[in-house]
């Protein structure tokens, strides 16, 4: 059988691939050209792909031989899934895996939100601390005894749960389904509406997938449902905010400030307005960019493919649920 892999993937993993499979991978510019990706995959029996690629009808249907398509990622909003299943592809992804290293990221991101440390290191690299410690300088907030709201109490929203515990942060949180009272005990964490969630809460944390319904839900109406000194932090995928209306909602004060590890379009272009911004803090996608996170990854990622391949369930495999189909 013949896998395109739309980039190169860890040795190790590589290797395993090419002990069963006719393998070729794409070293170009990434993401790989669709016209390229259309013509590749016509003679292909399995798919590796990355989040940023754009597995489309157009690309699945070109696939006439396809039967796996395997992605190095726990987000799977960017292949049209309903048209996979309608051809009986196996869709796979990698969750789990990667849970814990974005909730220390999200953690991260709001620890320096709140102590400033990302204006601190600006600072110091501009050349222009000037004023030593003092009652009044540099002064951030405390983690402790403010409110975190979690909006997507999935598997990164609970362990995001769990560390702000830690800090002695009060839990609200949304999502699709209430957690059963057992849980919401053991997390200390309160069910509330989104607006409700977005007014009360001195953080936002974002980990809802990328699905018609969240698509730019995040928006200027419930940006000013937030407190003035409220921040926002987004690990999950860009286009769950309304990337126009958070930069106008940061300019105008109208939230403290925000913290985004994922954008609209990524790379975000240069003339992007939310940079230069002062109360934007940025990480370019790096939610599961641990060594042995990413790793992880892409031992289930082949596993999941050669399973696949081999007309058997594979680790993870994208479930046919409509609010969770992906969408362009
Ligand atoms: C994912 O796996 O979907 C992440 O966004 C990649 O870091």
């Amino acid at each position: 059988m013949k896998v395109l892999l739309t980039r190169r993937l860890h040795d190790f993993a590589v290797k395993e691939i090419r002990k069963r499979y006719q393998v070729e991978i794409y070293t170009g510019k990434v993401p790989m050209p669709k016209d390229l990706l259309v013509s590749k995959i016509k003679d292909k029996d399995g798919l590796i792909c990355y989040p940023y690629d754009k597995i489309d009808s157009d690309v699945i249907n070109a696939g006439t031989k396809l039967k796996a398509i395997s992605t190095f990622s726990v987000g799977y909003n960017h292949i049209d899934v309903k048209a996979a299943l309608e051809r009986g592809i196996i869709v796979s992804y990698t969750p789990e895996v990667l849970t814990r290293a974005t909730a220390d990221l999200a953690m991260a991101l709001m620890l320096s939100l709140f102590r400033r440390v990302g204006e601190g290191n600006s600072l110091i690299h501009k050349k222009e601390w000037k004023t030593i410690f003092g009652p009044y300088e540099f002064l951030g907030t405390d983690l402790h005894g403010k409110t975190l709201g979690i909006f997507g109490m999935g598997r990164i929203g609970k362990a995001v749960a769990k560390r702000a515990l830690g800090f002695e942060m009060k839990l609200l949180y949304h999502n699709r389904k209430r957690l059963s009272p057992r849980e919401e005990k053991s997390l200390n964490a309160r069910y509330v509406s989104l607006d409700e969630l977005f007014r009360r809460s001195d953080v936002v944390s974002i980990h809802v997938p990328h699905t018609p319904k969240t698509h730019h839900i995040v928006n200027l109406k419930l940006l000013k449902n937030m407190k003035k000194t409220s921040f926002l932090v987004n690990t999950a995928r860009g286009k769950i905010i309304n990337e126009k209306d958070l930069v106008v909602a940061l300019k105008k004060k109208t939230i403290a400030g925000a913290a985004l590890d994922v954008f609209q379009n990524e790379p975000i272009d240069a003339s992007n307005p939310l940079i230069g911004l002062k109360n934007v803090l940025m990480t370019p996608h790096i939610g599961s960019a641990t060594v042995e996170t990413r790793r992880e990854m892409a031992e289930i990622t082949v596993k999941n493919l050669m399973l696949s391949l081999a007309r058997k369930k594979p680790i993870y495999q994208v479930k046919v649920e409509s609010g969770h189909l992906g969408r362009f």
